[in-house]
């Protein structure tokens, strides 16, 4: 059977590269193969196009130009890496996805929904997520929690409060644009209720997989 495709998605320091972990751990005690991965990147040429579109100041590309690469990488990642695993059953949980173009480049960089739709489409056609889990968290604790991680910032991570305010907005209109795909959790919250509020949502739309990932969403 086709595994399924599952993205995580929302602003900087939201906690996705954790949750996916966590997930991916839950999955494989339930006897599910899955396979973490993450964008910009996956593979080797589209890990290159991410050193590419991170690196450097703000105004190092247009926002076409940012969305091409971005469109060049995921194809990259998709042929390569993604369809190949679902083909074989595995699960892959990817952090970020196409929602991420869309929420970056077509809302904070202005280039307006239907380009980018347009773009995906002439790439990857009618290639979705079967299910987007969005992290809801205002960007004022995320910007604080990227901060104090340490890392050197990215191009993004360096931009305004409003730029992020702006794409913590587009993802809930691309969550509510996207109701069959999307399932939105408080990222507010502790590791542990974010943990469970995504196992209850998963469960919702796998029901064979009640019982299987710990009690959440188990029914009794
Ligand atoms: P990353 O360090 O992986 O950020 P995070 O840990 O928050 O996921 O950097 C990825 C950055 O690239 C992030 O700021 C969002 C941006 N991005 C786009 O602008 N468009 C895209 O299509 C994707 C996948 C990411």
């Amino acid at each position: 059977m086709r595994g399924k495709f599952i993205t995580f998605e929302g602003g900087e320091g939201a906690g996705k590269t954790t949750q996916a972990e966590r997930l991916a751990k839950s999955l494989n005690n339930a006897g599910i193969e899955t396979l973490l991965t993450r964008e910009p990147g996956g593979t080797f040429g589209a890990e290159a196009i991410r050193d590419l579109v991170l690196e450097g100041t703000s105004d190092r590309w247009s926002g076409l130009t940012e969305l091409l690469l971005m469109y060049a990488a995921r194809l990259d990642h998709v042929e390569k890496l993604i369809e190949p695993a679902l083909e074989r059953g595995v699960w892959v949980l990817s952090d970020r996805f196409a929602d991420s173009s869309m929420a970056y480049q077509g809302y904070a960089r202005g280039l307006g929904k239907e380009r980018v739709l347009a773009v995906h489409k002439a790439v990857l056609d009618n290639f979705q997520p079967d299910m987007t889990i969005l992290f809801d968290i205002d960007p004022i604790m995320t910007m604080k929690r990227v901060e104090t991680r340490g890392e050197d910032l990215s191009r993004f991570d360096s931009e305004s409060i409003d730029f992020h305010k702006t794409i913590q907005q587009a993802f809930l209109d691309i969550a509510s644009d996207n109701p069959e795909r999307f399932v939105t959790v408080n990222a507010d919250a502790q590791m542990d209720i974010v943990e469970t509020q995504i196992l209850f949502s998963i469960v919702q739309k796998y029901p064979e997989l009640a019982g299987k990932l710990g009690d959440q969403g188990g029914g009794s």
